[in-house]
Formats: structure tokens, C-alpha cells, sequence
């Protein structure tokens, strides 16, 4: 999408306006007009945006879609010049595009999130015997400990406090280092990367060309930094998830590349997302007192408390896709071989043909088929993780802080169409 794309003109594109102003606040009723006047979009760019939870969740789900591949048809503007994952993963163009990187340098062809079968099939298969149930078990008792730490500082800073930077933010991005094996020393170096990362990962309306090339130096200083902790590892090994992956590198499962941008995805999908969970998880219940007394007094609630947390305000909004074959979506819509889709999780996850009462936060919710984690193939790998900590994380926020209220009365996202993420979330735990 260009830059120069005018504000009327990207409503013609994408069937809503993400830049009124009333959007960043709350894009519900915007995506609410969308599933109802036009819920299956064809972009005049070429492209289609999907808004109901039954187009989503079959495009996610079937097999003829997939990443943007090489031979994706001339012509098609991609409706996003950058990362296709709304999760942060982002590269240099569409996976497979260009020449090989010399160096051993790691490009969205070397993540997880990039690839199609049966490069994907292998990829997945190999994370999954690397995140055994030890490292999980270890992950929570850290989770447990970390928050306790972390509120503990907060607290003791004074009533007031900003609960994206001091809580939201530092227990997935402490937990995802602690996995990987970064030692603490170096992770502010490895946090300003994630950060210029992110911020040019945005779709390129928002983006400048600066953080454009902020995301390039900072994937390329992530990349360095793996390859030199992957070598420390194979001298010394450790208990880690790099450890582990030096090991299937050796065994011949995964190439070295492969290694490195599986660290660099999990580093970067492993926490923004979460923040978002925690961040907006905590704004929705104070902001809906009946839940947050049922979640207070009802301890059995909190797995499904995070499902319709999840549900309600969705940490990451989109996904992207592209057919490799004629897909017929009904009798009137054929999406072509090679055009992309844009599938509008935020918008499935509150759609009343799948969701009773979608608008209202419901901690009870059962057979909530939401799609904040997506589904198919893709569905988040980190998923049992990110619901550990977002369970973990708001059980001790508010048991910490009983009287917790917030403090702020606008409150401000950062501009993402990808992702739903809270700048600040100022609170007082005085009440
Ligand atoms: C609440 C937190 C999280 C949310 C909402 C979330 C959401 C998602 C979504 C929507 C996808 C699919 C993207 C697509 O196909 O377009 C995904 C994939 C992925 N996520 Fe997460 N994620 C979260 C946490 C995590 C964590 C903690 C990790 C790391 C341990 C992680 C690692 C991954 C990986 C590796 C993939 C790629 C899976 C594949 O392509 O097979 N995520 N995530």
C-alpha cells in the first residue's frame, strides 16, 4: 500500500477506514459495519478482506492458502508491504523472494511462520520436540516467580503505575529470554532490537522509512546475535531451547538458518503478543466491574477468562494469506491463484452468528471458538504459553492489587493495524 494512499482512498481499499479517528480506541463498530454491509471484500488493489468468522476460519484452515509465495501473480498489491503475520514476524518481502542472503543470515524463508509444507510439517515438528514438557514446566515456575518480582517493584514505585512497561511487557519478554538462554546482561541490547523491529513492522502507511530501516539493522543485529550465542551454546550447553536447537542442526534436521530465524520468531512473536494479552486483558476486566468480581471470587473461571479475554480484545487483528489455486468462497467470490486475503480476526472474533452477545465480556464463555491464536496449520505454536502466563499473570495483578483502578482517561494504541497494543496502561492500585 503506498504512502501517498489518501484516506478516503484506503476505505475503498480495505472496506473500513483504519486511520478515523475513532478507530484506534475502538475498531469494533467500524469491524461491525464491515461484516454487515460488506463481510467478503474485494479490494479494488486486488485483494480480499474477509470480516465473518466462517470465511476466516476456512481460509485459515485450508490448505490452497497459504504464505505468499515466489510466484504469488504480478499485479496483486499486497495489502501490506511488510510482515504477513500481524504477530511481528517480518522480513525483507515475500518468503522465497530474491537470492539466498549470504552469511547465513536468516530471512522470513527461515521462520516457521513463513513456510509452506512440507518445510512447515518438518519445522513444526522439530519446535515441538524442543518445547518438551520440561521446558514448560520449568517456563511456569519462572512465570510464578517473575510476576512476583515484578509487582513487587511496581508496587513499591508508589500507587501509581504504568502496567504495560513494569509488568505487561517485562514477564513474556523475561520469560522468551529465559527460554531462548539470553543472559541478563544483554537483554537491553536484544530488547531495543525487538523494539525497532516491531516498529517497522507495522503496515507501510504508518511506517517511515526510518523504521524501515531501523527493522533491517535490528533483524540483522539479531540474527549476528544468535549465531553467536548458538556457537557459546555448542561449547558450553546449557539447559535452553538454543541448546536444544544446536542439536537438531547437528543431527542434520534443521539448517543453521533455520536455527537462527526460529530464534529471532520466537523471540519476537514469543512476547508483543503477550504484553497485548496481559494489557488489554487487565483494561477489559477493570473496565467491566461485574467480571472482575466473578473473576475475583470464582478461581475456576480463569481458564475461560482468558479465552474471552483473548476473544474480546484480541491481541494481534489480522492475518494474511494468499490461494495457490482458484478458491470459489461462495458462488459469487472466487478468490484467484496468487491473490492475497486479509483475514480480520479481530472482527470474526466478535461475530454474532458464532459468538452470543459478541460485544459483551462474558468470563464464562464456553465453546468460544475465537481465532486470536488462529487456526490451521499456523495456530499460534505458542498458544499453551501465552494462555500460561496471561492466567498466571492476571491472577497475580489483581490479587496483588485488590483495589486497582485505572488512572488515565483516554488511553492511547500504538498504530497497528496488525496488532492491538496499548501504549500505556497508567493504574493506581490505591483505588
Ligand atoms: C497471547 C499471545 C499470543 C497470541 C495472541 C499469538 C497469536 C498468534 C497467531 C494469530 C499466529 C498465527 C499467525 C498467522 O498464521 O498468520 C501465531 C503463530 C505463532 N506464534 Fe503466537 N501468539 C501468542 C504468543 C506466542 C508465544 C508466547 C510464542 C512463543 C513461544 C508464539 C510463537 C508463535 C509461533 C512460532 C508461531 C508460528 C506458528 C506456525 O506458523 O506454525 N506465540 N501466534
Amino acid at each position: 500500500m503506498s504512502s501517498a494512499t489518501t484516506q478516503g482512498g484506503l476505505e475503498s481499499m480495505l472496506g473500513f477506514n483504519p486511520t478515523d479517528p475513532g478507530f484506534r480506541q475502538d475498531p469494533y463498530p467500524h469491524y461491525r459495519r464491515l461484516r454487515e454491509n460488506t463481510p467478503v471484500f474485494r479490494s479494488p488493489a486486488g485483494f480480499w478482506v474477509l470480516a465473518r468468522h466462517r470465511e476466516c476460519d476456512r481460509v485459515l484452515r485450508d490448505e490452497r492458502f497459504g504464505y505468499p509465495a515466489p510466484t504469488a501473480a504480478p499485479g496483486n498489491a499486497a495489502p501490506d508491504g511488510d510482515g504477513p503475520d500481524g504477530n511481528g514476524a517480518a522480513g525483507n518481502g515475500a518468503p522465497g523472494d530474491g537470492p539466498a542472503l549470504p552469511g547465513g543470515f536468516a530471512d522470513q524463508r527461515h521462520m516457521l511462520i513463513f513456510m509452506n509444507p512440507p518445510d512447515h510439517t518438518r519445522m513444526r515438528r522439530v519446535l515441538r520436540d524442543t518445547f518438551g514438557p520440561r521446558v514448560m514446566r520449568n517456563a511456569t515456575g519462572y512465570i510464578e516467580n517473575r510476576i512476583e518480582r515484578l509487582l513487587d517493584g511496581a508496587l513499591a514505585d508508589g500507587p501509581r503505575f504504568d502496567l504495560i512497561s513494569s509488568v505487561a511487557h517485562q514477564l513474556p519478554f523475561g520469560v522468551i529470554c529465559h527460554l531462548l538462554g539470553v543472559p541478563e546482561p544483554d537483554h537491553p541490547m536484544i530488547e531495543k532490537w525487538a523494539q525497532d523491529y516491531l516498529s517497522g513492522v507495522s503496515p507501510s502507511f504508518t511506517v517511515s522509512q526510518a523504521n524501515h530501516q531501523a527493522r533491517d539493522e535490528a533483524l540483522a543485529g539479531l540474527n549476528d546475535y544468535f549465531r553467536r550465542l548458538a556457537t557459546e551454546r555448542r561449547q558450553s550447553p546449557g539447559e535452553d531451547v538454543l541448546t536444544r536447537l544446536t542439536a537438531e542442526v547437528d543431527e542434520g534436521h534443521i539448517s543453521e538458518q533455520e536455527l537462527l530465524g526460529t530464534c529471532i520468531l520466537l523471540f519476537i512473536a514469543g512476547h508483543g503478543t503477550t504484553t497485548n494479552l496481559i494489557g488489554n486483558g487487565t483494561l477489559a476486566l477493570l473496565r467491566n466491574p461485574d467480571q472482575l468480581a466473578r473473576f475475583r471470587a470464582e478461581p475456576d473461571l480463569a481458564a475461560t477468562a482468558v479465552e474471552e479475554l483473548l476473544r474480546y480484545d484480541s491481541p494481534s487483528h489480522l492475518s494474511i494469506r494468499v490461494a495457490f489455486e482458484d478458491v470459489a468462497l461462495d458462488e459469487e467470490n472466487v478468490v484467484r491463484a496468487g491473490e492475497q486475503v486479509i483475514v480480520m480476526r479481530g472482527a470474526a472474533n466478535r461475530d454474532p452468528d458464532v459468538f452470543t452477545d459478541p460485544d459483551t465480556l462474558d468470563l464464562g464463555r464456553v465453546d468460544n471458538r475465537h481465532l486470536s491464536f488462529a487456526s490451521g496449520i499456523h495456530v499460534c505454536f505458542g498458544a499453551p504459553l501465552a494462555r500460561t502466563q496471561g492466567r498466571i499473570a492476571l491472577g497475580a495483578i489483581f490479587r496483588r492489587a485488590p483495589r486497582l483502578t485505572l488512572a488515565a482517561e483516554r488511553l492511547e494504541y500504538k498504530p497497528s493495524l496488525l496488532s492491538r497494543a496499548l501504549v500505556e496502561l497508567p493504574v493506581s492500585a490505591d483505588g
